[in-house]
């Protein structure tokens, strides 16, 4: 049978040559925000591995709005130079669409990269300070952000905006806006993290109005023919906080305003959340949203296994699947699933005389033990 995660689809005016895509993955290793030799190797060798879409990680719109001092960003003319190479090289020599994620880190940022620990900035290591919602730190030890005024969020807005303006200087296929995972846009949306009484928090649709806004400035920003998409969350796993109704509610407002997918994500808001991890265990929520929603969704979150993968699209839980892991794992994730479901891949012709069709050792290299196709899921 024909393989469906191998199938096209059509975002907007850009079609993606499969539905498998490269997950954003922040590699905490920019300087000031720029782009450099690391984002080359990273990207480079993601771009010419044939997925169907290539998310640059989380690009911060604002200084501030960076969660480590190695975070990229577009929120200079230099991060703009930087970046632009790093995708004229991916262009160059690789085919593999490419979109960028932007963000803001919110009460998230001014911290230590993960490898050296991943908690808030002691004053000495140039810390700075962060907006939020509501002064309410991320956990214990952390610092209290400092409440929004309205001067921020207008302020945030126009980044979110001016980025936009950026990645299309740049050339890049799609934009996606990250309102997920505890960060400034997801923390005005959850209860958890937004206590404010003005016009932005208090009811669910006052706690939605900013990302809203920043999403129209964003689509206003962005060229008509481009696909813009937002990554949701599917669940706070915290009494009280967002749900899977939430998300449904939310994918049809941005759906009202022209977004053309999102990416259901979950999790993030707090270090207490208690999340049941296992094998596409994000899947139904992308379900329910493709469902009750209508619009394109992508599934993301241990999604390993080509046929698990497979099963996802084929049987219309999400338009599209985005993995993380297991591209860092395996770059050529791509090439092993076209292999293992009879589909073919897209391979950069330096590397042509890798394909199983004319190299016997590709067999030999993958006989693994076969995998139950129930485990996978
Ligand atoms: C190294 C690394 C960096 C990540 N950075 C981002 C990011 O920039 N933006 C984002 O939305 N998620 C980020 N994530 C989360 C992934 O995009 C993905 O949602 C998560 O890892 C689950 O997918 P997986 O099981 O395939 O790894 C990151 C994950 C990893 C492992």
């Amino acid at each position: 049978m024909t393989s469906q995660l191998f199938t096209p689809i059509a975002l907007r005016g850009l079609t993606l040559p499969n539905r498998i895509v490269v997950s954003p993955m922040c590699q905490y290793s920019a300087d000031d925000g720029c782009a450099n030799s690391w984002h080359m190797l990273h990207l480079g060798n993601l771009a010419v591995s044939g997925p169907g879409l290539l998310m640059i990680e989380a690009t911060a719109v604002e200084r501030i709005g960076r969660i480590t001092h190695g975070c990229l960003g577009l929120y200079s003319d230099n991060n703009e130079l930087a970046l632009a190479e790093v995708v004229a090289a991916c262009r160059r020599w690789g085919n593999a669409p490419l979109g960028i994620q932007l963000a803001h880190a919110g009460r998230k940022g001014s911290a230590q990269r993960p490898w050296e620990g991943g908690n808030s900035l002691k004053p000495e290591a140039d810390a700075w300070e962060t907006v939020a919602p509501s002064p309410i730190p991320m956990a214990e030890g952390w610092a209290t952000p400092r409440e929004a005024t309205l001067a921020d969020l207008a302020r945030i807005r126009d980044a979110f905006a001016e980025a936009t303006r950026r990645a299309a200087r740049i050339g890049l296929d799609l934009v996606e806006a990250h309102c997920a995972h505890g960060y400034l846009l997801h923390a005005f949306m959850s209860p958890l993290s937004n206590t404010r009484s003005d016009a932005y928090g208090g009811s669910v649709e006052k706690c939605r109005r900013f990302p809203l806004e920043v999403v129209e400035a964003m689509r206003a920003a962005w060229p008509a023919e481009k696909p813009l998409g937002v990554r949701i969350t599917g669940s706070d796993w915290m009494a009280g906080g967002l749900t899977v109704e939430d998300a449904v509610a939310f994918a049809k407002a941005l759906k009202e305003r022209g977004v053309d997918y999102v990416c259901v994500s979950s999790g993030g808001i707090s270090l207490k959340a208690s999340i049941p991890l296992g094998p596409g265990y994000q899947v139904p929520f992308a379900e329910r949203v493709r469902r009750e929603a209508g619009i394109a969704t992508r599934a993301v979150g241990l999604i390993a296994e080509p046929r698990q993968a497979e099963r996802i699209v084929a049987s219309g839980q999400a338009d599209m699947v985005a993995l993380a892991r297991g591209f860092l794992d395996d770059p050529r994730w791509v090439w092993h699933a076209a292999e293992a479901l009879g589909a073919t891949a897209s391979y950069p012709p330096q590397y042509q005389r890798t394909r199983a069709a004319v190299w016997p050792g590709a067999k030999i290299a993958r006989q693994q033990p076969a995998q139950s196709s129930a485990a996978a899921d």
